[in-house]
C-alpha cells in the first residue's frame, strides 16, 4: 500500500489568532486523520453539498479535533483494502454515513470508510459523474423513487420541483422527466428558465407563488407529487396544493427548517409526506438508487448541470451554495 505519510486537502484548522474559530486551508494533513475503515480510498473527485457550506462556513456543527477535512462525498480508486467485496483498482463512491462531518471526508486526496458503505462507480460513468450526481443527486433519486412507490405514475398529473436549479432541484428535474414526467419547475432565479427547460422543464415558475404560505387549507389540485428541496412555508403550500393521494418527498430546507400546515389536506385529499434521508439512509435503498441513475441520465445531461473545480473554489462555492446562487452541481478535483 502506498498511502503517503502526509496528502493534500481543504482542512479546517483552528488557529489561536483567530479566538478559536475554524478556518478553511488549502495544504497537507497528515494520514492520522482518517477514519478507522476496511477500504482506503485514493480520492479524485469530491463536490460541495449544502451540508458541506454549512460545515466550511462554522454552521450548525461543533467539531473537536483539528484538522478536520470536510466532504461528505467522495469517489475515486480503492488503494488498498481488508474488505473481501473491494480490491485495489476498484472505483467507489461514498455518499455521507458521517464522512466530513464526524471523520475526515472527500475534500482530500486519500480517505478511509468501511466497505459496506461503498458503492460501485457505475459501469461508464466516472468518479466525475458520480459526484455530479454526489449527496443532493442521490437524494433527489431516492425522492424520485420514493413518488413512484406510491403511486406517482407518469401521466398522473405534474410534479412539481422546488429550489429547481440548485443541486437537488436540478438533478430532480432531470430525473423527473427522464421517468416520463410533465415536471414544473419553481425557481427564484426566472433567469434561469432555458436552463430548467433545457435539464426537462415543462413549465417553469416564480417561486414566489408558494414561499408565502397557503391562503387557505385547501387550494386548487395542481400537483400530483412534488420533490421539495426548499421546506418551510413553501411545504406548506405544496401540501395544500396536491391532488388526491399527491406525493411529497421532502427534501431540503433552503427556505426554512420548520412550517406550519393545515392537516385538512391529509384527511381530505390523503396526500402524503415522505422524508428523504440521503445522509445516512439505508445501503439498500442506496443502491437502487444508484442503479437506476444511469438508466435515466446520460453523461451530457450531468454535465449540462455540473461545474468544474479545484480544491481553493471551495470558500466561494460554499458561499454561493448558501446565498441561493450557485446553479446546479459543483465537482471538485481533488488533485487541482
Ligand atoms: N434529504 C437529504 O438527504 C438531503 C440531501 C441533499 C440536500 N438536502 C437539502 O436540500 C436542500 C437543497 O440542497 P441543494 O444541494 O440543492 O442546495 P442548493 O444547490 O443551494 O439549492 C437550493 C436551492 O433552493 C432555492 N433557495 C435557496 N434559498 C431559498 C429561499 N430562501 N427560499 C426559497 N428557495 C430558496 C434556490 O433555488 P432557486 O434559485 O431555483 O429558487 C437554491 O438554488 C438543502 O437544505 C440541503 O441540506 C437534503
Amino acid at each position: 500500500m502506498s498511502l503517503p505519510a502526509s496528502f493534500r486537502a481543504f482542512y479546517l484548522d483552528r488557529p489561536e489568532s483567530e479566538g478559536g474559530k475554524p478556518v478553511g486551508r488549502l495544504g497537507e494533513v497528515p494520514a492520522g486523520v482518517l477514519p478507522a475503515g476496511d477500504v482506503t480510498i485514493r480520492v479524485a473527485h469530491t463536490t460541495v453539498n449544502y451540508k458541506d457550506a454549512m460545515m466550511v462556513k462554522g454552521i450548525g456543527y461543533r467539531l473537536k479535533d483539528f484538522p478536520f477535512v470536510p466532504g461528505i462525498d467522495l469517489a475515486g480508486m480503492v488503494e488498498d483494502s481488508a474488505n473481501p467485496d473491494f480490491r485495489p483498482g476498484d472505483a467507489v463512491v461514498l455518499n455521507g454515513y458521517g464522512a466530513g462531518e464526524h471523520f475526515a471526508g472527500g475534500f482530500a486526496q486519500f480517505a478511509r470508510a468501511r466497505g459496506d458503505r461503498l458503492i460501485p462507480i457505475p459501469a461508464g460513468w466516472d468518479s466525475a459523474d458520480c459526484m455530479a450526481v454526489g449527496t443532493a443527486g442521490m437524494s433527489a433519486m431516492i425522492g424520485a423513487l420514493e413518488l413512484e412507490k406510491n403511486g406517482v405514475a407518469p401521466g398522473r398529473g405534474p410534479v412539481l420541483v422546488t429550489g429547481a436549479s440548485g443541486g437537488v432541484g436540478s438533478m430532480s428535474v432531470a430525473i423527473l422527466r427522464a421517468m416520463g414526467h410533465h415536471v414544473i419547475a419553481s425557481t427564484g432565479r426566472m433567469a434561469e428558465e432555458a436552463y430548467l427547460r433545457g435539464l426537462g422543464a415543462a413549465e417553469v415558475v416564480p417561486r414566489a407563488e408558494f414561499e408565502n404560505g397557503p391562503a387557505r387549507p385547501m387550494l386548487p389540485k395542481r400537483f400530483a407529487g412534488c420533490i421539495d428541496a426548499v421546506g418551510g412555508k413553501t411545504l406548506a403550500t405544496i401540501i395544500s396544493s396536491l391532488d388526491e393521494r399527491g406525493v411529497i418527498a421532502c427534501c431540503g430546507l433552503a427556505g426554512g427548517n420548520s412550517f406550519t400546515a393545515s392537516l385538512i389536506p391529509f384527511f381530505l385529499r390523503g396526500v402524503r409526506l415522505i422524508g428523504i434521508e440521503g445522509g445516512h439512509g439505508p445501503i439498500a435503498e442506496r443502491r437502487e438508487a444508484w442503479a437506476r441513475l444511469p438508466k435515466l441520465l446520460d453523461r451530457g445531461t450531468l454535465r449540462a448541470m455540473t461545474s468544474r473545480h479545484g480544491l481553493a473554489d471551495i470558500p466561494l462555492l460554499a458561499e454561493d451554495i448558501l446565498a441561493g446562487r450557485l446553479r446546479g452541481r459543483a465537482v471538485v478535483d481533488v488533485h487541482d
